[in-house]
This record gives C-alpha cells, sequence and structure tokens, in this order.
C-alpha cells in the first residue's frame, strides 16, 4: 500500500498530547499545556450560545462576520492606534494556529527562506541571539520572518530597541513578518507589549495575529484574527478558503461582544494573570528553583539542572516527574530544531490557586525524597 505525506508521517505526537496522556495515566496536576482552569466570561459563553438558539448556524461570510471584523478593526484602533479597514484588512480564521498556517501557505513558495526565533512555539522552529547572529541568519532569499511576542514558552517581551532591530532587518532584505501576538493582553509589570506592525515602515509588511483563546480564557473556541494589508492579506484569504473557509458564527459573534469591552477588562488580565505567576514563582523560590524573567504569556522557564539523573535529558525528567510526582511539565527541548537546552522546563501558570498549589505540594514533597 502507499504511504502517507512522509514528511508528516515522520512526526510524532505533539509533547502536550504526550505529557497530557501520561498525566491522565497518572492522575498529574497539569501545568503542562497552556489552558486556564477559567470556565471564561459568562457573558460570551451566553452571547455564543443564544446566537446558535437564535437561529445563525449557517455559513457565515469567508472573512468573517462584519462585526467581528469591525471589533478587530477597533481593538487595533484602540490599544495600537492602528488604522485598519475592517474590509479589506482583516481575517477571521479558526485560531491562531490556522492564521499561521494560512500565513506560511499565502506568502510561501518553495526556496523561501524563513527566519525563526528559538526557542518556537511549536506550530513553526535562547531567546534573541545575539544581534550578529540574527542579522546573518537574513539572506536574499529570506522571504519572511516569524515573530512571536510575548513569546510562549520563554516569556519575554519584545523591547521597541530589539522590534527596531529587527525592522531594519526586515526592510533591508525585503521581507515579511508574521507576528504571533495571542498573549498581547498577557504582559506583567512594567513591560508593554508593542506590535511590530507599529514601526516605523512595518505596517505594510507585517501580518498581525490574535487570538480569543488568550484573551477571553477560552481555549477551545479557536477564533483568531488576522490584520495585515490587502496585498498580503489577499494571497492569504485565498489559503483561508481552502483550509476551513469559515468559523463558526455563534463564536465569531461572541468574540465581537468580547473585543468591545471596556478597557478595564483588558487592563485587568496582565495583573491578574501576574498574580498566578507570582503565586507559583514563590513556592518554586522557597523549593530553589531557578527561574527564567517571565514578563509576559501563560509560561514561565524552570532550571531543574540539580534534579537531572546524569545522562538524564529533560523529556526522561519530565516522565519521571509524571510518574513520581505526579506533576506534568513541558520539556524545553520540544521547542528547538537544533542545540536544545536539556535543563529547562516550562511550567504553565493560568491555573487556579487551589491547582497551584496542589503543583507546588506535589513538588515539594517529591523534592524532599530527592537525593541531597
Ligand atoms: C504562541 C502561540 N501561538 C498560537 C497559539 C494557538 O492559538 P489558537 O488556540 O488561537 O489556535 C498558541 C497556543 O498556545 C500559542 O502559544
Amino acid at each position: 500500500m502507499k504511504a502517507g505525506n512522509a514528511t508528516l508521517s515522520g512526526y510524532g505526537t505533539t509533547i502536550f498530547e504526550a505529557m497530557s496522556a501520561l498525566a491522565r495515566e497518572h492522575t498529574a496536576v497539569n501545568l503542562g499545556q497552556g489552558f486556564p482552569d477559567d470556565r471564561g466570561r459568562l457573558d460570551l459563553r451566553r452571547a455564543a450560545a443564544d446566537y446558535v438558539i437564535d437561529g445563525h448556524n449557517q455559513y457565515p461570510p469567508m472573512m468573517g462576520l462584519a462585526a467581528l471584523r469591525q471589533a478587530v478593526a477597533a481593538h487595533n484602533r484602540r490599544f495600537y492606534g492602528l488604522d485598519v479597514d475592517w474590509q479589506t484588512e482583516v481575517l477571521v480564521t479558526s485560531g491562531a494556529t490556522e492564521a499561521l498556517l494560512d500565513g506560511f501557505l499565502g506568502l510561501l513558495e518553495a526556496g523561501d527562506e524563513v527566519v525563526l526565533f528559538e526557542p518556537v512555539y511549536d506550530t513553526y522552529v535562547p531567546v534573541i541571539r545575539p544581534r550578529d547572529e540574527l542579522a546573518a541568519a537574513f539572506s536574499p532569499r529570506t522571504k519572511l520572518v516569524v515573530l512571536n511576542s510575548p513569546m510562549n514558552p520563554a516569556g519575554k517581551v519584545f523591547s521597541r530597541d530589539e522590534l527596531a532591530f529587527l525592522a531594519e532587518l526586515i526592510a533591508r532584505h525585503d521581507a515579511f513578518a508574521i507576528c504571533d501576538e495571542v498573549y498581547e493582553h498577557l504582559v506583567f509589570g512594567d513591560a508593554r507589549h508593542i506590535p511590530l506592525m507599529t514601526l516605523p515602515g512595518m505596517r505594510d509588511r507585517t501580518l498581525r495575529i490574535g487570538s480569543a483563546g488568550k484573551t477571553f480564557s477560552i481555549t477551545g473556541w479557536k477564533v483568531g484574527y488576522i490584520t495585515a494589508q490587502p496585498h498580503m492579506l489577499r494571497p492569504i484569504t485565498k489559503a483561508h478558503q481552502f483550509v476551513t473557509f469559515t468559523t463558526p458564527p455563534n463564536l465569531q459573534h461572541a468574540v465581537a461582544v468580547g473585543l468591545g469591552l471596556d478597557d478595564a477588562y483588558f487592563q485587568g488580565l496582565g495583573p491578574a494573570l501576574a498574580r498566578s505567576r507570582d503565586r507559583l514563582l514563590a513556592g518554586l523560590a522557597a523549593l530553589g528553583v531557578p527561574v527564567l524573567t517571565c514578563d509576559g504569556t501563560y509560561f514561565v522557564v524552570l532550571d531543574v539542572s540539580r534534579w537531572l539523573r546524569p545522562d538524564e535529558d529533560d523529556i526522561a525528567f519530565c516522565r519521571r516527574l509524571v510518574i513520581d510526582a505526579g506533576l506534568v511539565l513541558i520539556p524545553m527541548s520540544a521547542f528547538y530544531e537544533t542545540a536544545p537546552p536539556r535543563h529547562l522546563v516550562r511550567a504553565c501558570f493560568c491555573k487556579d490557586d487551589a491547582t497551584i498549589d496542589a503543583a507546588l505540594q506535589r513538588l515539594a514533597a517529591w523534592a524532599a525524597r530527592q537525593p541531597a
């Protein structure tokens, strides 16, 4: 019998799925996959339910409901001062995941080169290498840069200065940027999210992706939105037309309601999540676990060197932790194509206090049983 696609067949199950399956088997506390314990806002859940009951259950427009596209344009204006034409510059997708795929399909051709930052979220490949190394990654064939800021898994929020350096490289090499900004509102303390699109010369080279999943704590809904000028959006829309064509209308309707919430909602997201981060960090500090700086996202990176057995890597460590401690963390090597670190793991803190406390208790009990 002929085989399926060789490239795709070569990939294993994602680490998130594998660890979640192991978690179920060992009834472990799951700080692996990034989804909140939160049930989502009642007003949005109600809006989605009512829209179905009211009978809006047929194909919505391919570009997305007008109300949602208008809401995305208004959101761009409200938070970033971007003037966006909702009719020609906004596309609704089935999650940021589809938006990324549409972006790659719509912009790339065989032979084009793409610059990625490691560690990368697994849909594409520390942080910000030295600038000369970044510059050297560009070539005349570079068509696209993929930037995820705030960055999963590193918890890094790119500064204006770093973005300006990148913008100069993009302009010099006549490239495009796909900016995965799904954590745009999940930043902490003094950190500020700055869309690359707002930098000089970047408006017509940048595709900006947002996700309702992260902004409204409803990761299962898979509603994403792309903002880009028509010359970029047109081919991407062609990809979307073949990939999903559309996204459930009730969810689009409810997300439009969500994007219209007042400033206080959006401004409250970072501080609320920072509280959970700090709860986890305090517990880790008490156990003497070093962590990397975390200015945004759902995630913090832990250095587990002192617990690694000789020859044990982060993957084996995480498996051992599920089985022996009943706690799921994600090995950071999953986010690298080349030369992965072996002593770092990712923990998700977008959880209830009770989940975070249970995770810390399990880790503490397990740590007490480890050789000194
Ligand atoms: C950086 C990043 N991009 C995209 C996604 C996927 O977003 P969505 O659920 O909207 O497809 C995630 C989900 O964890 C993510 O962390």
